[in-house]
């Protein structure tokens, strides 16, 4: 199973990505993930993106292709692997189609700019795993605790009012064409083309994921 995750930040991609892989044994890729990694790490790679994350812009794509291309060579990806956040501007999607990286499905998470502030103001992560929480609607076992190793949960850099405001712009902008993309390249080249999926994304966590589910193995 070879499958992308596309929808505005806050959409509920990491949340739903965390189900998927679990169902069908495969690694999620969260382009977002490595990154702040890095970023943390104080690596070269994270010196250089970690202005560009803060302020909710998006990194080059060169570097992006380079990256997502490294990992997807990776043994743990044989049997397949998830998108989360990549790709999200056509030159990406384009690296994956020419360069034959073969995809089952692209499913979109569609969810309004007013829900999406509200839901990053509560997001609390585990930086450790990525693992994604919200205070008021999908909150930890303990306030302010990972489930899984009980370590504290932080606020991420990009998620304050103005910078999510920004991200908006730039999904609308360079990464919402993708819906364009995929939906006539499935009309177009159906044999070839990733089948294309869309979900409402609001309502509750796990109702959401039993479409999602019953759409990817429908
Ligand atoms: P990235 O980490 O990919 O961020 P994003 O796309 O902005 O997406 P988010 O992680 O914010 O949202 P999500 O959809 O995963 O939602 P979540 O499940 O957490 O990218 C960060 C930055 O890295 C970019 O801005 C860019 O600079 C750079 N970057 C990354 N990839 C790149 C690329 N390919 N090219 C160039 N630059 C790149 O959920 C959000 C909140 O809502 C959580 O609190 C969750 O608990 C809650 N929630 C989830 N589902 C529900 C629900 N159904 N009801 C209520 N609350 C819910
Ligand atoms: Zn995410």
């Amino acid at each position: 199973m070879r499958l992308i995750l596309l929808g505005a930040p806050g959409a509920g991609k990491g949340t739903q990505a965390q189900v998927i892989c679990e169902r069908f044994g495969i690694p999620q890729i969260s382009t977002g993930d490595m990154l702040r990694a890095a970023v943390k790490e104080g690596s070269e790679l994270g010196l250089k993106v970690k202005e560009i994350m803060t302020t909710g812009g998006l990194v080059s794509d060169e570097i992006i292709i380079a990256l997502v291309k490294e990992r997807i060579a990776q043994p743990d990806c044989e049997n397949g692997f998830l998108f989360d956040g990549f790709p999200r501007t056509i030159p990406q999607a384009d690296a994956m189609r020419e360069g034959n990286v073969k995809l089952d499905h692209v499913l979109e998470i569609a969810v309004d700019d007013e829900e999406i502030v509200k839901r990053l103001a509560g997001r609390r992560v585990h930086p450790g795993s990525g693992r994604v929480y919200h205070v008021e609607y999908n909150p930890p076992k303990e306030m302010g605790k990972d489930d899984v190793t009980g370590e504290p949960l932080i606020q991420r850099d990009d998620d304050r009012e103005t910078t999510v405001r920004n991200r908006l712009a730039v999904y609308h902008d360079q990464t919402a064409p993708l819906v364009d993309y995929y939906q006539r390249w499935a009309e177009q080249e159906p044999e070839e083309a990733p089948v294309y999926h869309r979900v409402e994304g609001v309502g509750g966590v796990k109702e959401i994921s039993r479409q999602v589910l019953d759409a990817l193995e429908g």
